[in-house]
């Protein structure tokens, strides 16, 4: 079993991001190359969107959220009602928003795909269980891919596909060239939990001066990617992930100040799907059960279980949480093609 040790920041965290959890390799439901893996998107979709679940069907009081992405007008509307500081709400960051998002203009999905009745969606988690599941052809076909932190595609394209029209990071996680491992018109999405992220961002948009501190990991100190294609996460999904999907106590102050118990990026992603897609499968998300220390985690690198045993996450409220929506039938995990 894993422990979980309420440890303040440790580089041990970037480990633990975007690797979500137990599903195991009982990849327990449909087979997805019974749909025929040569036919077109649009055949696949259509099979898809006919057993599409029902929001409703889940326990969660929230309506369903299609706007991702903060934009500079929501400061003047202020729907942001939440007075609560990063990841949870913008209290306390509303004037460096303001800066940044009057630069980064652009807060859409793309037309293409938020034009459909019926939007299929797959997030791709970092765990091993990528590693050799041939998995690739299959996810290039949902019209959106969700990827999380720095986890790369090239090299890996016959299990985790090369189509990716989003990346979910922050400044730790952040690779200086996004290009390498992402297409030119991936949304490079950043969650910011907490105000230096958003700091990273003014860097990077407005090119002002570096200030290091205040981070777990060094960030990059240069960014190559467009900023035309950079977005920033509404905290409303930090909340509502945290509040309605995981039930951490977040208005504790201790719980948030000093033990943050965060949600993931990878469950994150999760629920930021059940809110914009109608089709959401999961892909990665899954370590092995057995309790070997030297087994990796990733299908890429090599951290071990070993490095999983400081966390500043609940990761077994998502697993609880991941189960809760596959048995509802709101999430399926794909099952590794052999
Ligand atoms: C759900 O939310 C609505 C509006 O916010 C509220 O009126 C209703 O009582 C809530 N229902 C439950 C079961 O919490
Ligand atoms: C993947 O396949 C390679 C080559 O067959 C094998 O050496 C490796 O152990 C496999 N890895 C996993 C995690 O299944
Ligand atoms: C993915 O790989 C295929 C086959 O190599 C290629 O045709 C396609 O352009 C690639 N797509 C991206 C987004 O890199």
């Amino acid at each position: 079993m894993i422990t979980i040790l309420k440890i303040a920041k440790t580089s041990f965290i970037t480990l633990v991001l975007g690797v979500l959890l137990v599903i195991s390799y009982n990849f327990s439901h449909v087979m997805l190359q019974s749909y025929g893996l040569s036919e077109k998107p649009l055949t696949f979709n259509r099979v898809l969107c006919h057993s599409s679940w029902k929001w409703e069907s889940l326990n969660f009081n929230v309506s369903r959220r299609t706007k991702l992405f903060l934009k500079l007008k929501d400061f003047f509307w202020d729907q942001h009602t939440l007075s609560l500081p990063l990841p949870y709400g913008t209290m306390g960051s509303k004037l460096i928003l303001q800066k940044i998002l009057a630069t980064l203009t652009n807060s859409d999905m793309p037309g293409i795909v938020d034009s459909l009745k019926c939007r299929s969606c797959v997030v791709v988690g970092n765990g091993i269980s990528n590693k050799n599941s041939s998995l690739g052809d299959v996810i290039n076909k949902y019209d959106v891919v969700i990827r999380l932190n720095n986890a790369p595609v090239r090299g890996y394209e016959e299990d985790v596909g090369n189509k990716t029209t989003m990346r979910f990071f922050y400044p730790e996680s952040a690779s200086y060239n996004p290009i390498v491992h992402n297409q030119p018109d991936t949304l490079m999405v950043l969650v910011p939990f907490k105000q230096e992220d958003l700091s990273w961002l003014n860097w990077i948009v407005h090119n002002e001066k570096r200030v290091m501190k205040g981070f777990w990991r060094p960030p990059p100190l240069v960014w190559l990617g467009e900023l035309n294609q950079l977005r920033i996460l509404d905290p409303f999904f930090m909340y509502s992930t945290a509040t309605h999907l995981l039930q951490i106590p977040i208005f504790d102050k201790t719980a948030t100040t000093k033990n943050p118990f965060h949600p993931t990026t990878g469950i994150l992603a999760v629920y930021v799907a059940l809110n914009y897609c109608d089709v959401v499968h999961l892909a990665g998300f899954g370590y092995p059960r057995k309790d070997d220390p030297e087994q990796l985690i990733h299908y890429y690198g090599h951290n071990t279980m070993k490095d999983m045993v400081h966390s500043y996450h609940n990761l077994i409220h998502e697993v609880q949480a991941l189960r809760r929506l596959e048995d509802s039938g709101a999430i399926l995990h794909l099952r590794p093609n052999s």
